[in-house]
């Protein structure tokens, strides 16, 4: 008998037929979803096609918050940076980092280079040193036959770089490489370097088919794949701050001073650069901020991750991607990542929001953007780590997190109030809170707990 979960033809339906479907297999309150799933399309059908033609068998949207950090100082220059994340604290805290740097001096970046790499990879049996003789004729060739795609981005200021021939038969039998360098210049160039490549491929086989040098045995060549690396340790962007410790002012209401806590967050810091499973935890905060902004900019946070992680264990160690020091009485944090972003092209004109966002920021350019990305990772990695060695971070996550359990068990504004001062210092699990609110709901006159609100009553306040 047929699998009723199984279903042919699905991406043929209409949008409402694959709700339909999807609603009558899956869900026991069929209706009351398909309701729920149309409730969150746009108002207007036009901007709706424009998220169902984003990807395939849309059948809805997902909403995550759009927030914005302001007071954000780099450069010189003031930004409202956009942030689309789901988890509370982060944009609160790179805020407050923002904030904390922005009298200090703010943030500095710096872009290093822009360089994107793709890669053709080849399997072949011919004489390796003969067609590394012929590469410059090749080279040449490869210029010529691709620049119907390059052209545009060469007027632009980009294009194809650099190529090279890579022997890595060493590693698997007969297996070599074409590297391809590109710049992309406000794009992030993915359909252009695949393009690219493709079609360099296409080349280097038709090249050592027919090139005279090459006997009869060697005119085959098997492409087997031609793709950009998401690995762009060229495309690096370094974001810093800096002021003398004694600038930094106490923690703890005064109980941690300046050179204590700068002793502290250098030795974390340390830690995250020896220890792999810190090493993680602590990149994947500055992955909170950057993967946010990148996001809200519609840019690829997959890329840019994948990236930042590989970058971190290019010694062969997975390592912190943020470094501190402290050298003459001046305390010096930075992050050195590479990411591959754009401001135009994808999704950074097309999405809405992500229009606005590249708009709020001022319509930067890709380094600019990189600049951008860079300083909120660092912003978020020094309100993470300043938490860490200060008060702990459950203080701040858990006022957030309280809200959301609230929330979730729809509490009244007066049950918030009264929660929030009832576990100021108490420990916040869904339980406690569930059983919190089910005792205050049970005894609204009652005098069994602690009641915030029934001391409020007490003292004739609201
Ligand atoms: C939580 O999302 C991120 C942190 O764990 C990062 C860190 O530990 O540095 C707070």
């Amino acid at each position: 008998m047929k699998n009723p979960k199984i279903v042919s033809g699905f991406s043929k339906l209409s949008k409402t037929g694959k709700i339909k479907w999807l609603a009558d297999h899956f869900f026991s309150n069929p209706e009351e979803v398909a309701r729920e799933l149309k409730s969150f399309w746009y108002g207007d059908p036009q901007k709706q096609k424009i998220f169902d033609d984003f990807s395939e068998n849309t059948i809805s949207n997902f909403f995550l918050p759009y927030g914005v950090a302001p007071n954000v100082m780099i450069n010189g220059e003031v930004y409202c940076v956009p942030m689309v994340i789901e988890e509370s604290s982060v944009v609160a805290a790179a805020s407050s980092a923002a904030k904390f740097w922005m009298d200090r001096g703010g943030f500095k970046a710096e872009v290093i280079s822009t360089k994107k790499v793709g890669q053709v990879h080849f399997e072949w049996k011919g004489d390796f040193k003969k067609l590394q003789r012929l590469m410059s004729v090749l080279k040449e060739l490869i210029h010529d036959d691709t620049s119907h795609i390059t052209h545009n981005m060469s007027q632009r200021g980009g294009g194809l770089i650099d190529i090279q021939l890579v022997d890595l038969s060493h590693l698997e039998s007969h297996y070599y490489q074409l590297n391809l360098t590109f710049e992309t210049c406000d794009s992030m160039g993915a359909n252009f370097i695949n393009s690219t490549l493709e079609e360099t491929g296409r080349i280097l086989k038709n090249f050592v088919a027919h090139h005279p040098s090459f006997e009869k045995n060697e005119k085959e060549l098997n492409i087997i794949m031609a793709i950009l690396s998401n690995f762009t340790p060229e495309c690096l962007v370094r974001a810093s701050v800096e002021c003398p410790v004694e600038e930094l002012g106490s923690f703890n209401e005064g109980e941690m001073t300046a050179s204590d806590f700068a002793y502290k967050f250098h030795k974390a810091l340390q830690i995250a650069y020896h220890d792999v499973y810190r090493a993680t935890t602590h990149n994947k905060g500055i992955f909170n901020g950057i993967d946010a902004v990148v996001l809200a900019t519609g840019n690829d946070f997959r890329a840019v991750e994948a990236c930042g992680h590989t970058y971190a264990a290019r010694d062969g160690q997975y390592r912190s991607l943020s470094y501190a020091s402290i050298e003459n009485g001046i305390f010096r944090f930075w992050l050195d990542i590479p990411m591959a972003i754009g401001t135009v092209g994808g999704l950074t004109k097309l999405h809405p929001l992500a229009k606005r966002s590249i708009e709020m920021l001022g319509n930067p350019s890709a380094e600019d953007l990189m600049k951008i990305i860079a300083s909120l990772g660092l912003a978020q990695n020094f309100a993470a780590v300043r938490s860490l060695i200060t008060t702990g971070i459950q203080k701040g996550h858990m006022k957030m997190h309280l809200m959301n359990i609230l929330n979730h068990l729809e509490a009244t504004e007066l049950e918030v109030k009264d929660a929030m001062i009832y576990f100021t210092d108490r420990i916040v699990s869904f339980t406690s809170v569930r059983e919190y609110l089910q005792l205050l709901r049970n005894n609204p006159h009652g005098m069994q707990i602690p009641s915030p609100i029934l001391l409020y009553k007490e003292e004739g306040k609201k």
